[in-house]
C-alpha cells in the first residue's frame, strides 16, 4: 500500500530545504518580503529570521502553543516514519538523507528549531494563526509566498476548488507564488497541477512548472511558479 495519511500532519523542513524546494536566491533571502504559507513546524523561519531575513508564516496550527504543537508533532511522528519505512522505495535516500534513521533526526532537529523559536515569533507576528484560502494580508504585501508540503501533496485530503482558490489568494498578497511538490502521498503526481493552471489562466495568471535542485519524493524535482496578471 502506498505512503498514505488520514489527515494533514504537522511536519517541519529546514531553510537549506526551503531554499532548495523553491530555487530561493541569495539575494530573495536576504531581501525578499516572504510568506511562508502552511509552514506548521518547519524551521525556515526560525533559521531565516536568524539569518536576518523578512518572513512571516502562517498556519492554522498557530492557534496553539509550543507545548500543545510539541505533542502534535510527538502523536504523529511515529506513524509517519512508519509510512516512510514501509514505503521506502517512493523515496531517494542519499547523501541529503541517507536513510529513514537520519531523516528522523532532521526531522526533529528542524521542528525543535521551530519549536525553541516559535513563542518569541509568535509575539513578534512572525508566526500568524490562519488558513487558506483567506490570508489576512493586504493586496501584493508580499514579494514571494511560498508554499511547502499542503497543496498538491494532500490531493486526497483537500479539494479541487480549495487548491484553486488558495492559489488565487496567495497569488493576490504576494507577487510571486512557489509551490511545492507539485506530488501527493504516494509520489503520484497531483492530478489538480494542470487544472490549476487552467484556472489561474482564465484570470489572467501566469504559471510555469519548473525544476528544482531537490528531490526527496521519488520525481518531485519541480515547483510550480504563479504569477498575478
Ligand atoms: C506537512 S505540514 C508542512 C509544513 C512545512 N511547510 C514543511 O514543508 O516543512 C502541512 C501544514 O499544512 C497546514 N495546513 C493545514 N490546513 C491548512 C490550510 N487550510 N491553510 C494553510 N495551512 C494549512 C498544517 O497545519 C501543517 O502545518
Amino acid at each position: 500500500m502506498p505512503y498514505t495519511l488520514d489527515e494533514v500532519v504537522p511536519w517541519g523542513r529546514s531553510l537549506e530545504e526551503y531554499r532548495r524546494m523553491f530555487a530561493l536566491t541569495p539575494d530573495e533571502l536576504a531581501g525578499a518580503r516572504i510568506l511562508g504559507c502552511a509552514d506548521g513546524p518547519a524551521s525556515f523561519n526560525a533559521e531565516l529570521t536568524a539569518a536576518g531575513g523578512r518572513v512571516v508564516s502562517i498556519d492554522p496550527l498557530y492557534a496553539f502553543d509550543a507545548d500543545a504543537i510539541g505533542r502534535r508533532v510527538d502523536e504523529v511522528f511515529d506513524t509517519v516514519m512508519d509510512q516512510t519505512r514501509a514505503n521506502l522505495d517512493e523515496f531517494v535516500w542519499g547523501p541529503v538523507v541517507v536513510d529513514p534513521d537520519h531523516l528522523a533526526r532532521i526531522r526533529r532537529e528542524a521542528m525543535d528549531r521551530f519549536l525553541a523559536d516559535y513563542p518569541a515569533g509568535r509575539a513578534a507576528g512572525r508566526y500568524l494563526e490562519g488558513e487558506l484560502p483567506a490570508l489576512p494580508f493586504a493586496d501584493g504585501e508580499f514579494d514571494i509566498a511560498v508554499c511547502s508540503h499542503f497543496l498538491f501533496l494532500y490531493t486526497g485530503q483537500v479539494s479541487f476548488e480549495l487548491h484553486l482558490a488558495s492559489v488565487l489568494e496567495l497569488c493576490r498578497v504576494a507577487a510571486e507564488v512557489r509551490i511545492f511538490p507539485l506530488l501527493q502521498l504516494g509520489s503520484e503526481p497531483s492530478p489538480y497541477v494542470l487544472p490549476v493552471i487552467e484556472g489561474l489562466g482564465r484570470v489572467d495568471h501566469a504559471a510555469r512548472v519548473t525544476p528544482v535542485d531537490y528531490e526527496f519524493q521519488r520525481g518531485g524535482n519541480r515547483m510550480l511558479r504563479c504569477y498575478r496578471a
